[in-house]
């Protein structure tokens, strides 16, 4: 009956749907805490697609709850285009709840994120440009409109009024732009407001009686560690607290309700958008690995950037995020690689770094210290129980536990919701 935390130990697009997905028909509850669309989960099941953005990966099993946290920035017209896409392949998504607390993604802040990155030129933080960081910044300087606000119409007004004599002078002052009119936001928030009514709860009591209950809840993390706007690379992160920490403050379930964290570690390294990324690989090896893993973007379609694994941030994300089970993903995808370097320390100036170094110009300047493991050399995407894995293999996956020092419990060798191995439940029975 426990309620777990599953968060991304790297830079996102470590499989976080997938491993929701897997855990699906044991969940009650699958939680969203932080982000927006501005995430991109792919999921497949019986060979079937799903890209989900804004609603949790749970959504995708019959019988579990879906719940959109108040520490979520909602953009209503995605919300509304993933339920009617849903509902058109035959999935019910009639259970999902939204918080009364969640702040709503304005047009005004669309605009925004997309003009401030074209002004900060080669220094742009690459951003998916869905308008998530300028939506936070509008909640915590207390401008934000939230959910609740959209039945109370007069009070929506005055907000909307108040937000936008700030926005539209910094639309047409700094950036040029036109400006916005109240009417056209009131028009876009409350076109949906009908349709959303019977979704929005008090997600925290929800989740608070759920726990009474003994009710299996999992908080799913959207983006990942070193995107934590608190923990991160800051500045190139995003705007919310991807940390299982963000859970509480995300979901409002206090620290002492949670059992258990996971986190999502990919084989290897990927980053979207600007960044320091001491592993990143420049040459035909990233090629093709980004190649093997398919690694184009779920939200933009960017490619990925590629590096080998750095244990050096899995041994962080353990640390900040009270890891209790780490799954590895994507371990199938470096089947065909006689050697794979994996990072175990840095190289900062001439001085050795075995944790992440405290400042960010340390960080850019990290070089990878590899050790350098054999591969395998065979396809492990049919095994199904630990022992099937070649001893390389195998070899791999206990150094990366001995690196990290956090149990892997289950191994990710394919994309399909069967394509795993599961050493120990992430649920903590084991
Ligand atoms: P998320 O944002 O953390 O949910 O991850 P994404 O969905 O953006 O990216 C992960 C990609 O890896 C998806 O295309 C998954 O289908 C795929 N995937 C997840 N786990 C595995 C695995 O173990 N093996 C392989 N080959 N693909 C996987
Ligand atoms: P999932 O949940 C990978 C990155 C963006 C950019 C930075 C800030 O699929 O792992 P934002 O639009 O959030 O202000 O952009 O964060 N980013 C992600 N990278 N996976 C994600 O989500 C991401 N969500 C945001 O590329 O560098
Ligand atoms: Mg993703």
């Amino acid at each position: 009956m426990p309620a777990i935390v599953l968060v991304g130990a790297q830079w996102g697009d470590e499989g976080k749907g997938k491993a929701t997905d897997l855990l699906g028909s044991r969940l009650d509850y699958v939680v969203k805490f932080n982000g927006g669309n501005n995430a991109g989960h792919t999921v497949v099941i019986d060979g079937e697609k799903y890209a989900l953005h804004l609603l949790p990966s749970g959504i995708l099993t019959p019988g579990c709850i879906p719940v959109i946290g108040n520490g979520v920035v909602v953009d209503l017209s995605v919300l509304f285009e993933e339920i009617d896409a849903l509902e058109a392949r035959g999935i019910d998504t009639s259970s999902l709840v939204v918080s009364a607390n969640a702040h709503l993604i304005a047009p005004y802040n669309r605009v925004l994120d997309k003009v401030t990155e074209r002004f900060l030129g080669s220094r742009k933080l690459g951003t998916t440009g869905r308008g998530i960081g300028p939506t936070y910044a509008d909640k915590m300087s207390r401008i934000g409109i939230r959910v609740q606000d959209l039945y109370d119409e007069s009070i929506l007004r005055q907000k909307v009024e108040a937000a936008l004599d700030v926005k539209n002078q910094m639309l047409l002052k700094v950036y040029n732009r036109r400006a916005v009119e109240v009417d056209e936001v009131m028009a876009e928030f409350l076109r949906y407001a009908d349709r959303l009514r019977p979704m929005v709860a008090d997600t925290s009591l929800v989740l608070a009686k759920a726990l009474d209950e003994g009710k299996n809840v999992l908080f799913e993390a959207g983006q990942a560690t070193l995107l934590d706007v608190d923990h991160g690379t800051y500045p190139f992160v995003t705007s919310s607290n991807a940390i299982s920490a963000g859970a509480c403050t995300g979901a409002g379930v206090p620290p002492t309700r949670i059992d258990r964290v996971t986190a999502i570690l990919k084989a290897f390294t990927t980053r979207v958008g600007e960044g320091p990324f001491p592993t990143e690989l420049h040459d035909e090896v990233g090629d093709r690995l980004r190649e093997i893993g398919r690694e184009f973007g779920t939200t933009t379609g960017r490619p990925r950037r590629i590096g080998w694994l750095d244990t050096v941030i899995g041994r962080y994300a353990a640390r900040i995020n009270g890891v209790t089970d780490f799954v590895i993903t994507k371990l199938d995808n470096l089947d065909t690689f006689d050697e794979i370097p994996v990072c175990v320390a840095y190289d900062v100036d001439g001085v050795r770094h075995d944790e992440m170094p405290m400042t960010q110009t340390d960080f850019h300047h990290a070089k990878p210290i590899y050790e350098v493991l054999p591969g395998w050399n065979s396809d492990i995407s049919g095994c199904r129980s630990y022992d099937e894995l070649p001893a390389n293999c195998r070899a791999y996956v206990e150094f990366v536990e001995g690196q990290v020092g956090a149990r892997v419990s289950v191994i990710g060798v394919g994309p399909g919701r069967d394509e795993v191995i599961e050493r120990h439940s992430l649920l903590g029975h084991d």
